[in-house]
């Protein structure tokens, strides 16, 4: 970086500015590159570009991320989180495994912010599969998929999925969030309708944007107001796609799927389910909503899902039809001009997801546990809104602020679990968020129902 020139230090950016921009015409004068006269505009090529004058007077805000509204935003909640005596919940690191239990600061937490749901993060046989992926092809493919970057740990991890879900094929990408972007942003246009549960994640919003199809979101999972929606505009389009989850991550609910498979089918449209937060938790197996309601893994067109949840790893994938899968793996940019699977990833993920197959009692660990939790917190009259336990359990507090100062109470009583302020979810249904994972053990839980109530009350 250039040193700042000490002869401008204590003076105004304004007049930093002019002075710089008073060097640089000098330079280009006696480089000839300028009109000897000051509000010239300058000639490139026949293009007539703005005068150099104007380019100076430009303000601040236009070329300083200091007046970038994202920054000040930041600056307005640090100073109001600092004069109402809140410390910052955000970034704290964590000691090593984040499990049922963790450690921060060196101190041990009852942990609820991790979505470690099935213990497979730090499990010894995930770990061991992870490190002999690293010894055999080392830590990076350092090259896209197609071009020289394809392991066969990657098909083989596909493969799996694939059965699971009882599909095609399946494609395996390096991000959870940007496998939705991309997906989304590759398949659908301007022609299209991209139809979504209001409670949808930020990665889809994203992915309609980049699409350019019209996007109609419905309230959370109201299916008469999607059928509406249906009915008044299936025609206008070309393609149509219903967009849900198949836990909302926010909530701990879930949709009515066959319903939505029936509307889908009766409006020739396109379903795509996002299972971040279902897949490894819904159904006997843990093989996620279609599991939860008996149905086929054809019945939905696009199955996705993250790698960082159930599976203990980083990434994303899509299954579904050859016909779905085929033109993203040759076509899609968040896949083709990015760089394949790490190994010790998709080994740790392709190991995750056979031990989840084999020992399933996982699955039904993390599902009784989690109705334990909301059993207790729903007695103790706390609002749980509509979460259903499976995974994801909110306690809502109504504003922001409260939400900070529990966590931070929580925190200082031995149990970390994040609160969820405005923007992320609404002011009025600021919360905190409790991911349950099968290892959280009855005491555990218990306790941490105990000490919510209780400071629930005090707020
Ligand atoms: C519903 C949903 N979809 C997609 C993502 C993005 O996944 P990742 O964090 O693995 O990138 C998340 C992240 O939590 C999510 O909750």
């Amino acid at each position: 970086m250039p040193k700042p020139n000490p002869s401008l230090k204590g003076l105004t950016n304004q007049l930093k500015d002019k002075l710089i921009q008073q060097a640089l015409e000098r330079r280009l004068k006696r480089a000839g590159a300028l009109p000897d006269q000051d509000n010239a505009a300058v000639s490139l090529a026949g293009v007539e570009t703005p005068s150099v004058r104007a380019i100076a007077n430009l303000p601040e805000s236009s070329y300083r991320f200091e007046h970038h509204p994202a920054y000040q935003q930041i600056r307005i909640m640090q100073e109001g989180a600092r004069q109402l005596g809140v410390p910052n919940p955000f970034f704290r690191v964590h000691d090593g495994i984040a499990a049922n239990v963790t450690s921060i600061g060196g101190r041990e937490y009852i942990n609820y912010s991790s979505y470690n749901y099935l213990g497979m993060s730090g499990d010894p046989e995930v770990s061991a599969a992870a490190k002999a992926a690293i010894d055999r092809y080392g830590t990076s493919v350092s090259a896209s998929r197609p071009v020289s970057g394809e392991r066969a740990l990657h098909r083989e991890f596909e493969r799996a999925l694939a059965e699971v879900y009882e599909v095609d094929d399946c494609i395996a990408l390096v991000s959870g969030h940007a496998t939705n972007v991309t997906t989304l942003g590759y398949l659908f246009g301007p022609r299209d309708l991209i139809i979504h549960d209001a409670l949808i994640h930020n990665s889809v919003l994203q992915g309609i944007q980049l699409s350019g199809a019209k996007r109609l979101p419905f309230p959370h999972n109201d299916l008469a107001s999607l059928e509406t929606i249906l009915r008044d505009q299936r025609l206008q389009y070309e393609r149509v796609l219903i967009v849900i989850e198949g836990i909302y991550s926010m909530d701990g609910d879930y949709p009515d799927l066959p319903a939505i498979v029936e509307l889908k089918e009766r409006y020739r449209c396109f379903l795509m389910v996002d299972e971040a937060h279902s897949f490894g938790i819904m159904g006997k197996r843990g093989l996620g909503i279609r599991e939860h309601f008996g149905l086929p893994g054809t019945c939905v067109d696009i199955w996705m899902g993250t790698l960082s949840k159930a599976l203990a790893g980083c990434g994303g994938y899509i299954a579904g039809s050859k016909a779905l899968v085929e033109p993203l793996k040759y076509f899609a940019p968040g896949f083709l001009y990015s760089v394949g699977m790490p190994p010790p990833v998709a080994a740790s993920a392709l190991a995750a997801l056979q031990k989840m197959i084999r020992e399933p009692e996982r699955v039904e660990r993390l599902q009784t546990q989690g109705q334990r939790f909301l059993r207790l917190a729903r007695s103790a009259g706390i609002d749980t809104g509509t979460s259903t336990g499976l995974a994801v359990i909110p306690a809502i507090t109504g504003s922001s602020l409260k939400a900070a100062r529990l966590s931070n109470a929580l925190f200082e009583q031995g149990i970390n679990v994040q609160p969820i302020l405005y923007p992320a979810v609404p002011e009025k249904s600021a919360r905190l968020r409790f991911f349950l994972s099968c290892q959280h053990t009855d005491e555990q839980i218990d306790h941490t129902v105990e000490l919510l109530t209780r400071e629930i009350a005090r707020a």
